[in-house]
């Protein structure tokens, strides 16, 4: 499969990963965003169809925030410790703004996608807007974050 798939609008892509998107969308009027305005909704698919949604939570000690998807993430596996994630959509809006601004995640956030990844073995698909306002849909959290650090370095690591 194509590591990366690209269209120049949200309608161009399949059903599934246009309505997670729709419910991510619906998520980032929820963010938390106060200081900077930039409000990110994620919404993470469970194989069984089951949808959790997050949002990114600011604070007025700035490091002590967190983006929408980690927060989605992490509520995602609380809740659903046996589930299988198939995909995550991030969508970003400002704040009372209706254009959905690119907000294609940061490194912490793939890494952590990585670790779901590993822990459940098999790929998350991850949809988002990129600065070019395009939708890209890449295949894994692995093709965002090559040469990654998972749970096998480790494993190297412990070997010697
Ligand atoms: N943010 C996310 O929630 N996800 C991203 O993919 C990019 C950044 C949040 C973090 C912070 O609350 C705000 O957006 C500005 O960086």
């Amino acid at each position: 499969m194509d590591p990366f798939v690209v269209v120049n609008h949200l309608e161009d892509l399949d059903l599934e990963s246009k309505y997670l998107a729709h419910k991510a969308k619906d998520a980032a009027n929820h963010a938390y965003a106060p200081y900077s305005k930039f409000q990110v909704g994620a919404a993470v698919l469970l194989e069984d169809g089951t949808i959790v949604t997050g949002t990114n939570q600011e604070n007025a000690a700035y490091p002590s925030g967190m983006c929408a998807e980690r927060v989605a993430l992490y509520s995602t596996i609380a809740q659903h410790p046996e589930g299988m994630i198939t995909k995550i959509a991030i969508v970003a809006r400002r704040k009372g703004g209706k254009e959905l601004l690119p907000a294609t995640s940061c490194g912490p956030c793939r890494q952590v996608m990585l670790e779901f990844e590993a822990r459940q073995s098999s790929a998350i698909e991850v949809i988002m807007q990129n600065q070019d306002h395009q939708w890209v849909k890449a295949a894994s959290a692995e093709s965002l974050l090559p040469f990654g650090f998972t749970k096998t370095s480790l494993e190297h690591h412990e070997k010697k």
